[in-house]
């Protein structure tokens, strides 16, 4: 959700912060701004994305100066209009020349406005950002590090902020409570981001504010203290990550490339993980805990979007195979709801990012009510992954597209190790979880079949691309992948597309059914094979055209649908690693064909950091 970057050094700042920008503009797009300082502050934003903020700049004669801030937006309060676009400035009246970006939202921002009006401030913007720059403002004294102390002290809500002023040309201020901050450390400069994207071209060395951790940083030190000016640690650690792994390469999308990524994705995630000669598997990020898991009384999956539904095929998986009474939940409803959490508990936080709000806020809570926290997260250092007990990191490489796709694959395969793992310490034989992981070994050459169908899938999707509604359905560990197909062409797409239980759609949504809807049936062999096949018959007989993904070597189903999709064999539980990368490419076909940005699709941002 918004990207933020500011930079402080010997370099001209305005390259460092467009290039940051640009890798970041995944985390939001709806505008984009500018604040460089070189003597007077000067200032450039743009609705639209960070290419229309370049032609501002341009337009201006660029900005110089070595000490800046930039942001790219996804809308919280207020409409995409330049005025809301970020920076925001204090009251123009105070002549310090403050500028503000920010990441989160403020939340007792109307009575922080009232009292500023009281006070005479006039705004320009329907931001909440706008009040905690003029708060900024009111309180400064000559010194940015105390007015940004002392204003967040006064404010509610989640921030990663960064503040320049006129008046001190050699410091930034940055703070974090609730949002995503690093602070890159380089050779007499900073560069301070939501993400490591914008960092590591510069510096691999790097600090994770923790939050209310306030930094003070000029061309050659800095520190950090808490809002009350007591000294906090930082430690600076090594970035995992290179350039390669988020350039482009020859992909036209990063959903594309991630999902050709997706056969080496899993072999990492597996690496080291998985011993096929002993069956056993290793998962260091939760050794000291395995006990406990396998003694837990009840197991929690908790996340959002496709991380829920990688949450429900691990529901079924916990089941199965750790025989662990298991449930899975929205993590925005799970908070809220009062939960009950009995001694015994193990909640277990499912996020690519690690940034979810909702998923951090749930695993808080669940905490707080004593339960074992364990996260299943990709992005390294992250909230999510600091907040929790154990945990499991996915391995899967960076995920740019803001369409989730390796990272699903890597959810569903760490949710299968961490389930055998705890399966092994209670009934499962060792066998059975040889078997499976050997199966599971083969799991990434099978994908690279699949990924050779996309041109078939392709020509399939245009038959049916211009109908307006879908609907996917599925049985068994194919029901979230029916949820995650559909959630898949809707979200890249914007093709109205409904997922569902199977047996589902005859209790309702089967009165949609009308000539040539596209139904897409996930119909492997397993052990609802058959009840699939009938639920095949109910919609054709209605008119509805069936796209089906199915076992390799089913000829009894050729017959049967209008397109089919093939999949190679696996065991039932492995199956999702499978079914769901036809639909990948069916949404990622769908939504080309219908000219939409697939790496930027409306409304949406990569990490949703509020609530
Ligand atoms: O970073 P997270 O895995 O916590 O994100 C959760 C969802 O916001 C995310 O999976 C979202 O649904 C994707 N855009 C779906 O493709």
């Amino acid at each position: 959700m918004c990207g933020i970057v500011a930079y402080i050094g010997r370099r001209e700042a305005s390259p460092i912060l467009l290039e940051g920008l640009k890798r970041m503009e995944y985390r939001g797009y709806d505008s984009a701004g500018m604040a460089v300082l070189d003597g007077d502050l000067r200032v450039g934003r743009a609705v639209g994305r960070v290419a229309a903020l370049e032609e501002v700049l341009e337009r201006e004669g660029g900005f110089e100066g070595t000490l800046g801030i930039a942001h790219t937006r996804w809308a919280t309060h207020g409409g995409v209009t330049e005025a809301n676009a970020h920076p925001h400035r204090d009251d123009g009246r105070l002549g310090h020349g403050i500028a503000v970006i920010h990441n989160g939202i403020i939340e007792n921002h109307a009575t922080l406005k009232r009292y500023l009006v009281e006070k005479g401030h006039v705004f320009t913007s329907e931001t909440d950002t706008e009040v905690l720059a003029h708060l900024i403002g009111e309180l400064y004294r000559g010194d940015l590090e105390k007015a940004v102390q002392s204003a967040l002290r006064e404010v509610t809500g989640a921030y990663a902020i960064a503040v320049v002023c006129e008046k001190e040309p050699d410091v930034l201020v940055a703070a974090r409570k609730g949002s995503p901050l690093m602070i890159g450390v380089g050779k007499d400069e900073y560069i301070v981001a939501s993400d490591s994207s914008a960092i590591v071209a510069h510096t691999t060395q790097a600090i994770t504010l923790d939050d209310y951790t306030v930094a003070r940083l000029d061309r050659e030190s800095f520190r950090t203290t808490n809002v009350d000016n007591d000294p906090v640690s930082a430690e600076i650690r090594e970035l995992e990550y290179d350039l390669g792994q988020i350039d482009l390469g020859s992909y036209e999308h990063y959903m594309l490339k991630e999902i050709h990524e997706q056969p080496e994705a899993l072999r990492l995630c597996m690496k080291g993980r998985v011993d096929l000669r002993s069956g056993q598997i290793v998962l260091g990020g939760i050794n000291q805990f395995a006990r406990d898991l396998a003694r837990a009384k009840r197991v929690i999956f908790i996340g959002q979007g496709t991380a829920l539904h990688a949450g429900m095929v691990a529901e079924y998986l916990m089941e199965d195979l750790a025989k662990i009474p298991t449930d899975v939940e929205f993590a925005s409803e799970f908070r809220y709801r009062n939960p009950i959490v009995e001694e015994g508990t193990v909640v277990v936080a499912i996020s690519q990012s690690g940034e979810t709000a909702d998923t951090l806020a749930a695993l808080q809570e669940a905490k707080q009510r004593g339960a074992m926290a364990i996260g299943l997260v990709n992005v390294v250092g992250s909230s999510i992954s600091r907040e929790t007990d154990a945990g499991v990191y996915l391995r899967v490489g960076p995920e740019i597209g803001v369409a989730s796709t390796k990272a699903f694959l890597g959810q569903v395969c760490v949710a299968t190790m961490l389930a055998a793992f705890t399966g092994r310490r209670r009934f499962l034989a060792a066998e059975a979880v040889r078997d499976l992981m050997e199966r599971m070994s083969e799991v990434p050459g099978h994908i690279e079949r699949i990924l050779e169908q996309s041109d078939a899938i392709r020509d399939a999707t245009a038959r049916y691309v211009e109908r307006d509604n879908w609907l996917f359905l599925g049985r068994g560990y194919n029901y979230p992948v029916a949820l995650e197909g559909a959630l898949k062409l809707k979200e890249i797409s914007y093709i109205h597309a409904e997922g569902m239980p199977a047996a589902e759609m005859k209790h309702g949504p089967i009165a949609l059914i009308d000539e040539g809807m596209p139904v897409v049936f996930l119909a492997t062999r397993n052990s609802q094979y058959d009840k699939v096949l009938s639920n095949i018959e109910e919609v054709r007989s209605r008119g509805g055209h069936v796209i089906a993904v199915a076992t390799e070597g089913d000829e009894e189903i050729r017959d049967r649908v209008h397109e089919v999709f093939w999949v190679p064999d696996v065991p039932e539980p492995l199956q999702p690693l499978l079914t769901v990368v036809p639909l990948q490419l069916l949404a990622y076909h769908a939504a080309l064909m219908r000219g939409r940005d697939v790496d930027k699709p409306r409304n949406l941002a990569k990490s949703v950091t509020v609530e």
